[in-house]
């Protein structure tokens, strides 16, 4: 792949003198849905497939930029020292962001740069490409410009970038799994502390399938939007007899004593999930290291019914593609992952049945919802990377 990104850097800038070639991968939630911003736990692991950048320094301010994936758009260019979001911009915006708040930050880098850009994650399905562009870019910025700012820091700043120059209020999962991910191990991450720890994930039965619904998020942001300030506003309910900073803190005992502080039903099932989900995620990360995996794979199932009726962020593709595949035998687990509204499902299946399994599901879904919907195997991959 480093080769293929100097030849395409090569087809756009005529030549490749001194390129440096950097990987930056997607991520998979294996559980611990909509708990990052309740101050709750996270269980995702970086992915093989991501984010490729070519890229060298130029002597001035310049920044010209071109993506595989945007052919159209051409050559972007902009100057690091006039970062501002333009509509017209797209995705070149990730980046800026990302420089934007190195800037902010006391990194002032004066030197622009030329780019291009590969990424072999599907389009809008979820699996964190706009997080994967922007670890690249920081990385790229931290080892060119030997910055040495902390990794946990980078990751930071790439959050800062989506929340305030994108204007996406996410929590910080997507960009951690990316730029703190490993090969082979998923990261129970404490949102609250940071503190993280890596379960090694050694399948040997069984394989990690990703299906694709093909239904973009569409209204999905506003919806995210919606279940953070409904969560807010229930810890607000609770805190006034409670003390406690997020609802990750609470047990089910606990939510279940107090719940009654909550004024309307709707904000009394998102708490419930994100304290339910929480507590899951912790219970799922001891089963897997015990190799329990078939307990591992009914809390990815509870985790799933607990998105669809209480958090509500589901949707008829997500619940078909993974109804069916509870229906499938041979199914270990299953459930949507990422925000939700569309976008991807994660399961775990018993190896030998992949085939079918994929074939099955595939049939059902299309029957049902009319289109297609696409089926990868999920390798996990390393951490953004220079290769
Ligand atoms: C999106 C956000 C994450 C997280 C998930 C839901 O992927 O970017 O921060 O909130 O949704 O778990």
């Amino acid at each position: 792949m480093k080769n293929k990104m100097i030849e395409m850097f090569k087809n756009i800038y005529s030549d490749c003198e001194g390129v440096r070639v950097f990987f930056s991968p997607g991520r998979v939630n294996l559980i611990g849905e909509h708990t990052d911003y309740n101050g709750g736990n996270v269980f995702p692991c970086s992915l093989s497939f991501g984010t490729y950048g070519a890229i060298r320094t130029r002597e001035d301010n310049l920044v010209r930029v071109y993506s595989e994936n945007f052919k159209d758009l051409g050559i972007i260019e902009f100057n690091i020292e006039n970062l501002k979001n333009e509509k017209e911009h797209d995705w070149a915006n990730y980046l800026k962001g990302v420089l934007d708040v190195l800037d902010k930050h006391g990194y002032k880098i004066k030197n622009g740069f030329e780019m291009v850009v590969y990424g072999n994650i599907p389009n809008g399905a979820g699996l964190s490409s706009s997080a994967s562009l922007e670890l690249l870019m920081a990385v790229m910025m931290n080892e060119i410009h030997k910055l040495n700012i902390d990794r946990v820091e980078l990751v930071k700043y790439c959050q800062e970038a989506e929340n305030k120059f994108i204007g996406v209020n996410c929590g910080i999962m997507d960009q951690f799994a990316i730029g703190m991910g490993k090969e082979d191990s998923a990261i129970l991450l404490d949102c609250n502390t940071l503190k993280y720890n890596y379960y090694p994930i050694v399948l040997k039965d069984e394989v990690i399938i990703i299906g694709n619904t093909n239904k973009r998020r569409g209204l999905g942001d506003s919806k995210y939007n919606e279940r953070r300030s409904e969560c807010e506003k229930a810890l607000e309910e609770l805190q006034t007899e409670l003390s406690i900073s997020s609802l990750g803190k609470l047990t089910e005992e606990e939510f279940e004593e107090h719940k009654h502080l909550i004024k309307s039903d709707i904000r009394r099932k998102r708490a419930k999930h994100a304290v339910y989900e929480n507590r899951r995620t912790l219970k799922a990360a001891a089963e897997l290291e015990k190799g329990n995996l078939n307990e591992f794979g009914k809390l990815m199932n509870q985790s799933h019914i607990s998105l669809r009726d209480d958090y509500e962020v589901t949707g008829i593709e997500l619940d078909t593609i993974v109804d069916l595949a509870w229906n499938f035998e041979g199914t270990i687990g299953a459930r949507m992952t990422g925000a939700g509204f569309g976008g991807c499902a994660v399961f775990i299946v018993k190896a030998y049945k992949k085939d079918e399994f994929i074939d099955f599901v595939s049939k059902g879904y299309k029957e049902k919802i009319g289109y297609d919907a696409e089926f990868y195997i999920a390798n996990i991959g390393t951490r953004t990377t220079e290769i």
